[in-house]
Order: structure tokens, then C-alpha cells, then sequence
């Protein structure tokens, strides 16, 4: 998708409620906005005992212009209540919108995020004005960081990640230096209003093939670095790990990750992953350390309409299911938070023992939001085909496939081409490599209405489809796979009533 920034389509807010509410694709278990544009995630954390995501909101309608944050608590990551908009541009360096950021548990908490004023973004703060994280006041040293750093020619400067190191804060920048490639850039504070830079932390290439699907483009946005595994950032054991999301000239690519070392301020990258195979179906994540130890992943699924379909919908924009972080083999492993199982009814245990797969396995399985789960192993030559979202007369369908690549490696690749005869929908196949591990299998799929992620192996794949009324069916063939187990429940829906624009 391309972002512009001047779109219109304000409606008023009954019809945008109504228009959105009524739409029999917008997801029922994950959240989205009450109606308008959602994209990122923004500030997510676990305070006080309670899970809060603000998210990049545009209230007026499903476009992105004159953004806000939005904000919603939750005690179980599944049922979100609303809380009042967080942050609302305003005369000053922010009043073209307020841009992705982060939460600091600060002492008052703050929100570091960025100030849009004109076609450029800088570093903003508010303060939180309540132990509730209802409140924000802004700054009055916004933007804290005033221009960009001397002598960088940047292709675009916003967003952020804020670490305490010893006795002071580091932030993150992202950012790219016009001809090389991504960066992020580092700066250090006691107080969160006064910066210094110290200069990129790690710097890409973005001299590459624009076309490879981990082209870590001109630009970085929402970074994001964290340390996975034993030890603290910077240390030895585990790893260090910078999340990024690849962008050129407006266009949002895909997500990546760094590993490597991070270390008096620089980092050494060692390699470079997709984070997730469905390109920007699952784009700008954001993670946290909950309080009990794990570190959870939010990204914004975009949608597979065009932007007058999103426009017409009166809504766009989802979160795909909050992740979990852990490192496998030195590469980020990601499974659905385990409270999803809360939604779970229905249950069929559909496959209990060993199933050689010899063409089609004849199941009685249907719905548009489900939880599959299914252990296998698949042989050299083998294959597993599940459609997903299939028409009863077998016109549509959304398929997912496997394929061995070796005896470590698997293709995974989820074909759109016959999910929709809307026009316009993007049906462009998703595709990549996820591990055998042990020559197993461990594969789980979650539906929702108009999407699917796929989590094999811990290697996830998100993406939006556009199923036509009644294209639920789920059918399974496979060659050279043995199936030891298959279950399958229903996912109940989450969404308040009685939702309103402006809680
Ligand atoms: C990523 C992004 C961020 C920016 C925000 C604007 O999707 O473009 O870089 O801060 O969205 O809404």
C-alpha cells in the first residue's frame, strides 16, 4: 500500500458506524478501530495489570489523515474496552498528526512519539496526567528534538524506541540516509525533553534488489530493539534483535529483522529475516516485555481492498493476534499469546492418530473464524495443500501450501488467486521458508473473516483475503504427509457494543 496523506472522505459518524459495524468481513475477535483508519500499533504495554494498545487512529473516516491515538485496555488481550482518544494534534509540532510512538514507564509515564507539521515528522512527549494512562499533556519543549541531525540527508525521520541504559534514556530514531540505505539513529536523555545524538546505531544497504523480498529499502520505520533469549541487551547469550519495517518513497514493504550485537551504542548486524512472510499484511510491529517475562509482538494487518473500497467500507485496518516472542535457532519464533484459547468452543478433534495423506482427506469442517491446529510430518517428495475460506461449489478458495525444500526446510505458500472475483482485491500469493523442526511440522491457522495468519514452525504468515458470503468450507489433501493430529474450534467473536468514534 502507498500512504498518502491527503486523501479525503470525512462521513459523519453514524454512517461510518453503521457502514462499518455492517460489514460481514471486518474481523470479530481481533481488534480494530470502532470505525475509520487504524494502522499501528503505538505504546503497547502491560500497566498496573492491564494490557493497553493505543494504535494510529483517524476518527473521520477510512483514510489516513490528521492522525491520533487511539486507546483501549484490556485484561486479557481478547475483549478491549475503549478509552478516550490519547493524543489529538494541536497547534504546534504536531499538528498535522500524531505519529507512531511508544510508551515509557517513565516516572510520570510519557508518550515518545512524532509530531507530523507539514510534510516532516520530529520527537514529541506527553506526559500522563493519571495512573490510568487516560490523561496526556504534551510538552511544552515539543518537538524535544528540533531539527534533524546535522548533515544527515535523510529520506524520512519518525518513530521510536526509548531503553533505559545505566542512569539515562536512549531513543531510536528511524530513519535512511538518501543513497544508503535505512538507519537507525541514537540519541540519549535524563529527562526524556533533552536529547543528544549519538549518531546511527546501524546503518543498511539499500543498493540491493529492490524486488527480494527482505530488500531492506530506503527507509526504516517503527524500530524496534529488543534482546530475546538469556541475558539483557547486549549481552553474550540470546540475541539482540532490531525489528524494522522496510519502506521506499511511501511504499510499505514488509517487516525485517536484524540479529547481532548491540554494544556502546552500535549494533553489528550478523543476518537479516523476514519477520513475517505476508509482507505488509503485516507491517509496523511493535513489542513489549510483559511482566511475566514474555515479549509480546503487535503489527497492523493491512487490508487487501483498494483505498476507495476502504473508503466505501467505512472502516480499514486491523491488529493481527498478539504474539509472543522466543528464539529458536537464533531466529525469532512467534506464537499466538495463549490467552486466544479463552475463545475457543466447539472443539473437534478431527484427526487423533497417525493419517497417511493419500489425495483428499474427507473432513466435515467449516467457518470463517477458526483455530486449527495440526502436527505432521511431510516427506521429500510430499505436499499439504488446506483450503481455507472455500466456496461450497469449489469457485473460490484461499489455499495454503507446504512443500518440502529439504529436510530443514519447508516452502510455505498461501495462494489468494482464487479468493475473490471482487475486482481490485490485492490476491498477489504470499510466499516463503519456514523450518523442519526434527522433521516435524507444527502448524496453526487462525481465521478471522477476512484474515489468516499461519504459524509454522513459529514462522508466521498474515494476511487480509476477501471471501465472498458463504465461502467457509476447509478441505485437506496431501501427498507423503502423515497427519497425527488435527483439532479445530470455532473463535468466539470479541467486539463491546455500542461502540462509539471519540469515547
Ligand atoms: C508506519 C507509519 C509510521 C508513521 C505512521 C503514520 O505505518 O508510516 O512510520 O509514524 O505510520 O501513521
Amino acid at each position: 500500500m502507498t500512504v498518502t496523506h491527503d486523501s479525503t472522505g470525512a462521513m459523519p459518524s453514524d454512517d461510518l458506524l453503521t457502514r462499518a459495524q455492517g460489514d460481514p468481513l471486518r474481523p470479530a475477535w481481533h481488534f480494530t478501530s470502532p470505525a475509520g483508519w487504524l494502522n499501528d500499533p503505538n505504546g503497547v504495554c502491560t500497566w498496573q495489570g492491564r494490557h493497553h494498545l493505543f494504535y494510529q487512529y483517524n476518527p473521520e473516516g477510512a483514510f489516513h489523515h490528521r492522525i491520533q491515538w487511539g486507546h483501549a485496555v484490556s485484561d486479557d488481550f481478547l475483549h478491549w474496552t475503549d478509552l478516550p482518544i490519547a493524543l489529538e494534534p494541536s497547534d504546534g509540532p504536531d499538528v498535522d498528526g500524531c505519529w507512531s510512538g511508544v510508551l515509557v514507564a517513565s516516572e510520570p509515564p510519557a508518550l515518545v512519539y512524532s509530531g507530523r507539521h507539514g510534510d516532516q515528522e520530529l520527537p514529541c512527549v506527553a506526559w500522563a496526567t493519571d495512573d490510568q494512562l487516560v490523561g496526556w499533556r504534551k510538552s511544552s519543549h515539543n518537538p524535544v528534538v528540533a531539527t534533524r541531525p546535522a548533515g544527515l540527508d535523510a529520506t524520512a525521520f519518525r518513530d521510536h524506541c526509548v531503553w533505559r541504559e545505566g542512569d539515562q534514556w536512549r531513543m531510536l530514531v528511524g530513519t535512511g540516509i538518501r543513497g544508503v540505505g535505512g538507519c537507525a539513529w541514537l540519541f540519549a536523555s535524563t529527562d526524556l525533553e533533552n536529547w543528544d545524538d549519538l549518531g546511527p546505531m546501524v546503518v543498511g544497504d539499500c543498493t540491493g534488489d529492490v524486488e527480494a523480498l527482505d530488500w531492506t529499502g530506503t527507509m526504516w520505520e517503527c524500530v524496534d530493539l529488543f534482546h530475546l533469549g538469556d541475558g539483557a541487551l547486549g549481552e553474550a547469550s540470546g540475541a539482540d534483535v532490531l525489528v524494522f519495517s522496510a519502506w521506499d518513497e511511501g511504499r510499505t514493504l514488509h517487516p525485517l529483522y536484524l540479529v547481532g550485537r548491540y554494544q556502546d551504542g552500535r549494533f553489528t548486524a550478523k543476518e537479516v529475516h523476514r519477520l513475517d512472510l505476508g509482507r505488509r499484511h503485516a507491517y509496523a510491529p511493535q513489542s513489549y516485555l510483559a511482566p511475566d517475562g514474555r515479549r509480546i509482538l503487535w503489527c497492523w494487518m493491512q487490508e487487501a481492498r483498494t483505498d476507495e473500497q476502504m473508503l466505501e467500507a467505512g472502516w480499514c485496518g486491523a491488529m493481527a493476534v498478539p504474539r509472543a516472542l522466543t528464539l529458536v535457532d537464533g531466529r525469532i519464533a512467534q506464537a499466538p499469546v495463549r490467552e486466544l484459547a479463552a475463545l475457543r468452543t466447539d472443539h473437534q478433534a478431527v484427526i487423533t492418530d497417525q493419517v497417511p495423506l493419500g489425495g483428499e482427506l474427507p473432513i466435515d469442517l467449516a467457518g470463517t473464524q477458526l483455530d486449527l491446529e495440526l502436527d505432521m510430518a511431510i516427506a521429500d517428495e510430499g505436499g499439504l495443500s488446506l483450503t481455507l475460506f472455500g466456496a461450497p461449489d469449489g469457485e473460490r478458495a484461499t489455499v495454503l501450501r507446504l512443500g518440502p525444500i529439504d529436510d530443514d526446510a519447508l516452502q510455505v505458500v498461501l495462494d489468494r488467486a482464487g479468493s475473490t472475483t471482487r475486482p481490485g482485491i490485492d490476491t498477489s500469493p504470499l510466499s516463503g521458508v519456514a523450518p523442519v523442526l526434527d522433521g516435524r511440522i507444527a502448524l496453526r491457522v487462525l481465521l478471522d473473516r477476512s484474515s489468516v495468519e499461519v504459524f509454522c514452525n513459529g514462522v508466521s504468515l498474515t494476511a487480509r483475503v476477501e471471501p465472498s458470503e458463504g465461502d467457509d468450507h476447509i478441505r485437506l489433501t496431501g501427498q507423503g504427509v502423515v497427519l497425527e493430529r488435527l483439532d479445530a474450534w470455532r473463535l468466539s467473536s470479541t467486539e463491546e457494543k455500542g461502540r462509539v468514534l471519540r469515547p
